[in-house]
């Protein structure tokens, strides 16, 4: 594989990063003030203005000669038609065909890939309306109350964000919870006060084999069975996954089984099947209008110019910043509470895919790679860590998420959140000089505690309403934008081998955790001695 940082597109981008290196975000500005209504971008509902970015026309011209140098378009190509893009899994990557409208063709390895997506979403919708109209009941005939999805990474964190994103459109008063964690904490609290007759629990794992979620599933199981008896299990237990043997194994009927394929990989997978415990809550035609949210930017990616290409833009910001600027991180600050989950969520869309350093060959990459993405929702993030992000010494590019309108604001409140969101963005970018500060009468010996550098670079992201749909257009703007770079940077996004050595060491280390005699020599020195610390803590 092409090393792109000898390319002559690489080359002048660094050429040109020592001219923008120098320059700022007010002289920027000042020179061309038509650069606000410029450099701006809608998707579907989505506006991006990314005018307040260290960039110029000139850094986003060859920024793009640089995803084309890397092969982009024809990399998009490959991703949407089914090519084994996954090439160290051998399989095709297909997230987009989830969200194929009804009745769209697509044929991969000789499959009706449309057709099988439709087959199992009108499944999930047809089992989500019987949960929700009460004709689906548990054994004891109590209708169901409480949807309890067990899963974790993929089968968790996609799934507990959007619920928790679109909890105003849960209208059938079914709660959903979410159990991830091997720490027992996690499902005792969220067993807490449910009642067994009137629960349901979607065990969710791709795999079927993930430790975390078979233990949680079969504790939760026995939970059921010492209150309604064995019986009641198929009446309170159905699962996802593409692993029928497995879930049969594990006792779920697999008539009560929803399934998915090879080529989702499990953090792309919320819009499949792994989405029914959020079907459930918020009803399978929201859940449809989310999935139309998706394909506006499955298109608009496909087909818009790079120029004005939301995801491209984004995607090759991220590259500008973490392979010119040396930025390690990027913060995500949603100005919604309802999306207090998103930043962790795109935490494994987007390191878990970008996170790598050798290329899709086996070579190691040529630069840094996987921007660190990590935030909190506005204006708490105000009062916790901007004060870094404005005055530290580390830049920290940022995506700011407002909306227009909130779901309900009886105390007009909605508008006190977008003032903040803006003036952020504001002051991120033009700070405050010595001279304006000393010129409101500043005791000289403040001033430089007082100064706001600025020139910290943000886009702004504002969409109408936080609606299922628009929720789908920001997820599939996110997953778009991790390609773009891992394409830039040659490397397979949808592999995850890196998080197989811990598991793998985890079982080993179990044994020597409860085993009656101490073992000897079983792991690394430090990793020994802690065991042994952890023995006798636990009285072993
Ligand atoms: O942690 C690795 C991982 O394989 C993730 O990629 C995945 O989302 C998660 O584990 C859960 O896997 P599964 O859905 O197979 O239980």
């Amino acid at each position: 594989m092409d090393d792109i940082t000898l390319s002559k597109e690489w080359a002048g981008l660094r050429e040109h990063h020592r001219e923008i290196e120098g320059r700022t975000l007010r002289e920027l500005f000042d020179e061309d003030p038509g650069r606000a209504e410029r450099m701006s971008v809608t998707a579907g509902d989505l506006f991006l203005d990314y005018s307040k970015h260290r960039a110029t026309g000139e850094t986003l011209g060859l920024l793009v000669e640089l995803a084309e140098r890397a092969g982009l378009r024809d990399a998009v190509d490959r991703m949407f038609r089914g090519d084994h893009i996954n090439v160290s899994e051998d399989r095709a990557v297909l997230h987009t065909a989830l969200r194929l409208p009804a009745g769209a063709v697509l044929e991969v390895d000789g499959q009706d890939v449309a057709g099988d997506v439709h087959a199992v979403l009108d499944r999930m919708s047809a089992f989500a309306e019987r949960v929700r109209s009460k004709e689906w009941r548990g054994a004891t005939g109590e209708p169901i109350a409480t949807v309890v999805n067990i899963g974790i990474g993929g089968s968790d964190l996609g799934p507990a964000m959007a619920y928790e994103a679109l909890a105003d459109y849960a209208d059938a008063g079914i709660e959903a919870r979410f159990v991830s964690n091997i720490d027992p904490a996690d499902l005792e609290g969220k067993l807490r006060g449910l009642d067994p007759a009137t629960t349901l629990f979607v065990v969710s794992s791709k795999t079927f084999t993930t430790i975390e979620t078979l233990t949680n599933a079969r504790v939760a199981r026995k939970w059921l069975v010492d209150a309604l008896g064995e019986d009641a299990v198929g009446k309170h237990f159905v699962a996802v996954s593409t692993n029928a043997e497995k879930v049969a194994e594990f006792g779920i009927d697999t008539a009560n089984m929803f399934g998915f394929w090879d080529w989702v990989g499990g953090r792309y997978s919320f819009d499949g099947a792994i989405g029914l415990s959020l079907t459930v809550a918020i009803g399978p035609e929201r859940f449809r209008e989310m999935l139309d949210g998706f394909h506006t930017i499955d298109e608009h990616f496909r087909t818009a110019p790079f120029e004005k290409n939301m995801p491209v833009l984004m995607g090759l910001l991220g590259v500008w910043y973490t392979d010119f600027f040396g930025a390690q991180t990027r913060a995500v600050l949603p100005y919604a509470q309802r999306l207090h989950r998103f930043p962790a969520y795109l935490q494994q869309l987007t390191m878990e895919s970008n996170g790598k350093s050798v290329k899709a060959d086996g070579t190691p990459v040529d630069c840094d790679t996987g921007e660190i993405f990590w935030g909190e929702p506005g204006t708490n993030g105000q009062h916790a860590f901007y004060q870094l992000l404005h005055q530290g010494t580390r830049l920290v590019p940022a995506d700011f998420i407002g909306f227009a309108e909130p779901f309900a604001d009886p105390a007009g409140m909605h508008d006190i959140l977008t003032a903040n969101l803006l003036a952020q963005t504001s002051a991120l970018a033009f700070g405050k000089t010595a001279e304006e500060i000393a010129a409101e009468g500043t005791p000289p010996e403040l001033v430089p505690h007082k100064v706001m550098p600025g020139n910290r670079p943000s886009s702004t992201i504002l969409a109408p309403k936080l609606t299922p749909r628009v929720l789908g257009e920001l997820v599939a703007l996110y997953e778009h934008l991790v390609f773009v770079e891992g394409t830039v940077w040659g490397i397979n996004p949808f592999d995850q081998w890196g998080v197989e050595l811990g598991k793998k060491l985890a079982l080993g280390l179990q044994p020597a955790l409860t085993s009656e005699e101490p073992p000897e020599d079983f792991a690394d020195p430090s990793t020994e001695n802690l065991v042994r610390r952890y023995r006798r803590l636990r009285g072993r």
